[in-house]
């Protein structure tokens, strides 16, 4: 790709302003000062370095955030805060985006990547990738619930894969319960809750297939996935 390109894919900085740094002749390639913008550059090959320091690229980012309630799952909202507005001005690009959405109150695991084929086929009903929640529910939730769930709930739009329900603790008429859900309809997990006549009050994502949120990552922080995590996804046959 284009020297200029490459600049601002390694996040050096917009089009202009690295046109601006190769003209001052502060790129080197391959040890060469280079104030061509249209010098090609072949990633993973060449050299490249800014004020002698190497840029390295990298074509997918990978980031697991622990989402607080409150924030959108989208990229960008004109009145609310978005999940892409936690990341710090030097990890944020344009190309990033949420793999799927939790509702705004919502809390706990989003991937946040640029590789759109990964979302795809995590979000694609077809692959079955497991979707695990933590719920604290308004009502007793019951055995016959448990049935109900794994035979599959059918409402007006669609009929839910089996599902997954584990009752953690049921006290003075409160539950917390695990839900596994193979889909990700919208408000799925509420609406299988409500279709058996009690309410969610309040719901954290703990797991997307293998990957499970960081129990150590603060509500509302982020970090790189690590390579044992993109491994889970290799393992998976998932397009890294
Ligand atoms: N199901 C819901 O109801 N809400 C979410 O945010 C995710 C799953």
């Amino acid at each position: 790709m284009r020297l200029d390109r490459y600049l601002v894919e390694v996040g050096l900085g917009s089009r202009s302003e690295v046109k601006q740094v190769i003209k001052k002749g502060l790129i080197k390639v391959n040890g060469q000062v280079e104030k061509s913008a249209k010098t090609q550059i072949r990633e993973g090959q060449d050299q490249v370095h800014y004020q002698d320091q190497e840029l390295t690229y990298q074509a997918f980012y990978y980031w697991m955030l622990n989402k607080p309630a409150g924030v959108l799952s989208a990229t960008q909202d004109s009145s609310s805060k978005t999940v892409l507005d936690l990341l710090a001005p030097e990890d944020w690009r344009k190309d990033l985006f949420p793999v799927g959405r939790l509702d705004k109150d919502t809390e706990g695991l989003l991937l946040l990547t640029n590789n759109g084929p990964l979302a795809h086929a995590l979000l694609s009903p077809k692959r079955h990738v497991s979707k695990l929640y933590r719920a604290l529910v308004a009502g007793e939730m019951t055995v016959e619930d448990q049935k109900r769930f794994a035979a599959g709930i059918a409402f007006k739009d669609f009929t839910s894969q089996p599902a997954g329900l584990e009752i953690l603790e049921v006290r003075e008429g409160r539950s917390e319960v695990l839900i596994r859900i193979q889909e990700g309809k919208f408000h799925q997990v509420k609406r299988m809750v409500a279709a058996c006549g009690k309410e969610v009050t309040y719901l954290e994502r703990l797991a997307m297939g293998p990957l499970q949120l960081d129990p150590n990552l603060a509500r509302g922080a982020y970090r790189p996935l690590t390579e044992e995590e993109l491994a889970l996804f290799e393992d998976l046959a998932l397009p890294l």
